[in-house]
């Protein structure tokens, strides 16, 4: 599995490092934001929405549990983003509730989820993980690994 290590130092570093990974994405994509509270899950989303023109404005849906927002590919494409905080979530039932299992296989659609682990047996194989680790030595410090999906082995 390909992984790249990023370093960040400010906030507005995860962002742009958020804007540079959106690139890469496609319809369909999920990708997995681990992390602590606090790690920065939500600004690295902030920088993914700063790519694809998102005009709301990005802001924890820790409430809502689900964010819509309308942005646009580079050729001017339009694109849904489903902005996903399932911190609050304590049950399937809860999840089911929210409509996270459509949710979540919406092909029109980029996918991203804070606290991918409350959805465990939900989440597909095939996605991105951004994993998001504070440093002990340094409040503005970051490191963030990216995993780009692989087909699962079946071997
Ligand atoms: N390098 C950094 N990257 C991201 N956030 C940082 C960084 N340094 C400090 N911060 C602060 O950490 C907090 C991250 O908040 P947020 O993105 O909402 O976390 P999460 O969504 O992971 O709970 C913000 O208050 C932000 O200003
Ligand atoms: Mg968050």
């Amino acid at each position: 599995m390909e992984v790249v290590t990023l370093r960040s130092s400010s906030e507005a570093e995860t962002i742009q490092q958020g804007e540079q990974f959106a690139s890469q994405l496609l319809h369909g994509d999920v990708v997995a934001l681990e992390g602590d509270l606090g790690a920065g899950k939500t600004e690295f989303v902030k920088g993914i929405c700063r790519f694809f023109a998102v005009g709301d404005l990005v802001t924890s849906p820790t409430f809502t549990i689900i964010n819509q927002y309308d942005g646009a590919m580079p050729d001017g494409a339009t694109l849904k983003i489903y902005h996903v905080d399932l911190y609050r979530i304590d049950s399937p039932a809860e999840l089911a509730e929210v409509g996270f299992d459509d949710m979540v296989f919406a092909h029109n659609a980029i996918k991203l989820i804070e606290w991918p682990e409350k959805a465990a047996h939900l989440m597909p194989a095939k996605r991105w993980i951004v994993s998001i680790q504070s440093d002990e030595t340094d409040d503005d410090a970051r490191v963030i690994t990216v995993s780009s999906p692989q087909i699962p082995d079946f071997a």
